[in-house]
């Protein structure tokens, strides 16, 4: 659902650029370029120490307006540099991490004198300060430098830009406080600070950029108030400040704000009441007010919001009852996803008004459920369900049993109880968590007929599971793998190094014997592995040096024996991982001692 979020965040983005790009259309005429430009652009280029995008390549010849040099622009009458836009072929993620520059910005990019666009995005690893130079590009309208890692701070010439639209410095390590200067930039439509390590209020002089339509600046160390003057920029569509350490009420002037269709303030510090006037926001698609500090009742009004399709409102002190027009099903006639997870809420049922609407998610931690897992009308379009930490009781059978588009499933801590090898998981399943139940039966049938190569994530540690661990096939995408706190018994079978993508095996408080598979050292992704308080005999092979990326590691209260893998990180866990065994010895135990009669079979 998130990532709904954000794809619709991007097509607005994208849609705001199309609209202010379209005059800068290439004409015939070819002039040469302008040899001060030139000599700008050729610097940029030699302040670039790698570039396996392949786009500087591409900047050979006198003519930087010619149609070789990749991401340049120009005035065809002139030869002037109008635009540089550098951005990362967006291909798909997996292999894009090979795909970057590095070096540092030139400060010599502040004598392209006519330049209007400056984009270098997602270039990942261009470092060093923003140049205060790029303050004298007075023609600019587009400065988008994100996805890079440029530290220091905002510089406060920027806001001597004033012919700035577009200012879009989100994804880099910027820290210090936001330059009031900014608040010059009267034109701007759009600021995209997000996810840096920006501090401090957001500063009064901010009331002047009332043309924003867009303002994102989560996910940064702000703090202060969220200011009244926002209720003035009645153009913005989309505002994101989550993420921050801001603090006090949500403010009311906000309510009017009708052309707002999208606003996250989640993750901060905020108090007081939701608006009553929340209803005001007529335009409103998504609304995330999670993880603050807001207490009192969801205002009736709330429930008039007709294109609202996301409503989370989870971890905050929000108390019943809820609106009477949700209980009376009526209200919010768009909505797809829902989130009142870990208030002050006790429903005691899934209210109706949910079990017989149209969803896609369902959220609802921790308030106060009881009896069996309700049945859904129309069960169909749920992606996501989280029902943890409640009281249901019973099995799980009817309740799966039409939802053929389950994703994400989340029943940890009631009091579910059945045979577990009894479940028909949904064929699409990626995550399922059934932690802290009362969940029995062989853990061998659960894994091998419900592990499609969809299943990421397992987690049913803490039940009174059974079985043994069984022989695992190829081609699975498990990368969490949690059967703590059960009854497991039998050995780990050497078939476990098929898992090939597993972060995450835990296996603690078992009774399992045999020793440990050489082969788990093929777990190279491993990064948490728990095998305590189980009958495990044998050293502990040195193939698991293997496993680089290990962050935790525990053997504690087995019955293992010889010498510990010399070597990291083996060798620098806490003496408790390896404590409560048979004769563990070495680094960080007691040297091992030297064989006394026995040939040197012993320890390895
Ligand atoms: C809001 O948008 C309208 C229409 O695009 C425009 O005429 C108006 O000037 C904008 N308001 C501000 C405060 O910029
Ligand atoms: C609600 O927001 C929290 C983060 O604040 C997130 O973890 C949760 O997944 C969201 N719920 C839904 C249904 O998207
Ligand atoms: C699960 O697999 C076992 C064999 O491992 C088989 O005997 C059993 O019938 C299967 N159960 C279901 C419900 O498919």
């Amino acid at each position: 659902m998130q990532n709904l979020r954000w794809v619709l965040k991007l097509l607005l983005i994208l849609s705001l650029f199309g609209q202010l790009s379209k005059s800068q259309n290439h004409e015939t005429v070819i002039s040469n370029c302008n040899a001060a430009d030139r000599a700008a652009l050729l610097s940029f280029k030699s302040k670039i120490i790698k570039d396996t995008t392949g786009i500087l390549e591409s900047w050979t010849g006198s003519d930087c307006c010619g149609e070789s040099w990749e991401g340049v622009e120009c005035n065809p009458s002139t030869g002037r540099v109008t635009a540089l836009q550098l951005q990362k072929p967006s291909d798909s993620d997996s292999i894009s991490d090979d795909i970057f520059m590095a070096g540092t910005l030139s400060p010599d990019l502040g004598n392209l004198q006519f330049l209007e666009v400056l984009v270098i995005s997602g270039m990942k690893h261009i470092t060093g300060n923003i140049p205060d130079t790029i303050s004298n590009l007075r023609h600019l309208s587009q400065l988008v430098l994100e996805g890079n890692s440029f530290v220091g701070p905002i510089p406060s010439g920027f806001g001597r830009l004033s012919s700035l639209k577009t200012l879009m410095l989100d994804g880099n390590r910027l820290r210090g406080q936001l330059p009031t200067s900014l608040g010059n930039l009267k034109g701007l439509l759009q600021l995209n600070l997000g996810k840096n390590l920006l501090s401090g209020p957001i500063p009064p002089t901010f009331k002047n950029l009332q043309g924003l339509q867009f303002l994102d600046l989560s996910r940064n160390l702000l703090s202060g108030v969220i200011p009244e003057f926002i209720g003035q920029f009645r153009n913005l569509t989309f505002i994101e400040l989550s993420n921050n350490r801001l603090s006090g009420p949500i403010p009311v002037s906000f309510c009017s704000l009708t052309a707002l269709s999208d606003v996250s303030l989640s993750g901060n510090q905020l108090t007081g009441k939701i608006p009553d006037k929340i209803g005001g926001l007529k335009s409103l698609t998504s609304l995330s007010l999670s993880n603050n500090h807001l207490t009192g009742q969801i205002p009736e009004s709330l429930a008039s919001l007709k294109n609202l399709w996301y409503l989370n409102l989870s971890s905050n002190a929000l108390q019943n009852p809820l609106p009477t027009s949700f209980v009376k099903g009526l209200g919010l006639p768009s909505l797809l996803s829902i989130d009142l997870s870990h208030n002050k809420l006790s429903l005691g049922t899934v209210p109706n008004w949910i079990r017989t609407r149209k969803l896609t998610a369902v959220h609802l931690a921790g308030c106060d459920l009881k009896g069996t897992l309700p049945t859904f009308i129309t069960p169909t379009p749920l992606t996501s369900i989280d029902f943890s930490n409640n009281h249901f009781i019973g099995g799980i059978s009817t309740f799966l049993a039409k939802m053929s588009n389950l994703q994400f499933l989340k029943i940890s801590k009631n009091q579910l109880k059945f045979d577990v090898s009894s479940i028909v998981l949904p064929r699409g399943i990626s995550s399922i968590d059934l932690s802290s139940n009362q969940l029995f039966g062989p853990l061998s049938a659960f894994i091998n007929n419900h592990t499609t190569s969809f299943l990421e994530v397992i987690d049913v540690s803490r039940n009174i599971i059974s079985g043994t661990i069984p022989e695992i096939k190829e081609g699975l995408s498990l990368k969490v793998l949690n059967i703590g706190s059960n009854r497991i018994t039998g050995h780990i079978p050497n078939s476990i190094s098929n898992l090939v993508e597993l972060q995450r095996f835990d296996i603690r408080r078992n009774q399992i014997s045999g020793t440990i598979p050489s082969s788990l050292g093929l777990l190279v992704k491993l990064q948490w592995l728990e095998l305590s308080i189980n009958r495990l005999t044998g050293n502990i092979p040195n193939s698991l040096l293997g496993i680089v990326n290990l962050r935790h590691a525990n053997f504690r209260a087995n019955r293992l024996c010889g010498e510990i893998p010399q070597g990291r990180p083996f060798n620098i866990f806490p003496v408790v991982a390896y404590a409560h065994n048979q004769c563990l010895c070495g680094k960080p135990l007691l040297p091992c001692k030297k064989e006394k009669k026995n040939p040197p079979q012993m320890g390895q």
